[in-house]
């Protein structure tokens, strides 16, 4: 059932293509208005929303920050990403104006569980994005908004990451045209773009020897940095955290714009760090900021590893080995900028000689708290 492929792992990165396109599969009309007929709650309660709390644990809730950028955007709703396990221990601020949105690939995740339980006791509104049919999350809440990515065999989440994504923007966006705001006109167009990316994964899924034979050649590495900024911070926490998992290296993800905080003084000859830098086209010269950050850490003596767009060609400068994804607009990039970083992870586990489909200690679905 691998297809060919030497792991669940590899396999399922390679699914992401199709994860993303069922997961927007027949969400939306031709007019471009979202059809979540799935989200089963009073469209005038939901009206009403004044908070959103997303709820999850690991990668998931690295998916949950990249969405809450995008949701604050387009919903003007104020998002909080929380931690299950922390968030029932503070005493959070929840009431029935609050919406809790949890994700969970498993859907059985105990710490997920008992935070949505205790959002409900409160009196909030809950919808479950979930990958696995009938399970105990999406039995337990108001409503769910499934991923379509299929199984996820191997330990470590990589196709149900780009699936929750995809199903916390439809949700942001369904939110938006139920509260008729000012990105109304801009929803169509951000679902012909949603509907433009599987083609795009795919083009990096084509073009990954050239991070794999890097992958191979890190074989040794102790520690490495991952750095991102906006919608790219999320992803450089999932890309230290895969490499964690895979290949029990010391990753740490940080947001660039601390880097000055802190995190340089950890810079010295030769640490590799992986830098995903913002579109040139996106907003407020966070692309020069970063690109500005990558010629610190080069002055440093860091191995610069850049996660840039086509046609970006200031990087090359201060880059050691650049990766190129498509063109996408900026707050869609999560669905390309993780690929890399995935497939980094995968092959230098590999070339460890790591089980990457079964890591040590780890288990696919954390049902104690
Ligand atoms: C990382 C990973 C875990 C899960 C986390 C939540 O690769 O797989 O961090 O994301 O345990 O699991 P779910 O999504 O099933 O609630």
């Amino acid at each position: 059932e691998k297809d060919g492929y030497p792991s669940f792992m590899e396999k399922e990165i390679h699914d992401q293509p199709d994860a993303v396109g069922q997961t927007l599969l027949g969400r939306s009309d031709e007019h471009g208005r979202l059809t979540l007929d799935e989200i089963r709650i009073d469209p005038t309660l939901l009206k009403t929303v004044n908070k959103i709390i997303v709820l999850a644990c690991g990668t998931s809730a690295y998916a949950g920050q990249v969405a809450k950028y995008a949701i604050e955007h387009w919903c003007r709703i104020p998002t909080e990403v929380e931690l299950s396990h922390e968030f029932r221990y503070r005493d959070p601020i929840v009431d029935d104006k609050t919406l809790i949105v949890s994700i969970s690939q498993s859907g059985e995740t105990m710490d997920t569980l008992m935070a949505v339980r205790y959002a409900r006791e409160q009196g909030a509104m809950t919808v479950a994005i979930c990958n696995t049919n009938g399970s105990t999350i999406p039995r337990e809440s108001d409503a769910v908004l499934y991923t379509h990515a299929g199984p996820e065999i191997a330990v470590a989440s990589t196709k149900a990451f780009l699936a929750q994504i995809t199903a916390a923007y439809l949700l942001g966006l369904y939110l938006a045209q139920l509260r008729g705001n000012k990105f109304q006109g801009e929803i169509k167009d951000i679902l012909a773009d949603l509907a433009k990316t599987p083609a795009k994964i795919q083009e990096i899924l084509d073009n990954a020897g050239q991070i794999k034979e890097l992958a191979r050649s890190m074989a040794d590495t102790k520690t490495v940095l991952f750095l991102g900024r906006h919608v790219g911070f999320p992803v450089a926490m999932e890309g230290a955290l895969k490499l964690k998992e895979l290949a029990y290296i010391h990753a740490e993800g940080f947001a660039a714009g601390e880097l000055k905080h802190g995190p340089i003084a950890l810079i010295e000859e030769g640490l590799p760090v992986v830098v995903v830098v913002p579109s040139p086209r996106g907003r407020d010269s966070l692309h020069a900021k970063v690109v500005s950050n990558i010629q610190e850490i080069r002055a440093r003596g860091a191995k610069t590893i850049v996660i840039a767009e086509a046609g970006d060609e200031a990087v090359r400068a201060y880059a050691e080995h650049v990766f190129y994804i498509p063109e996408i607009p900026p707050l869609l990039a999560p669905l390309l900028t993780t690929v890399p970083l995935q497939l980094f992870a995968c092959e230098l586990a590999t070339a460890k000689g790591f089980d990457v489909d079964q890591p040590r200690n780890l288990a696919k679905s954390v049902t104690v708290e």
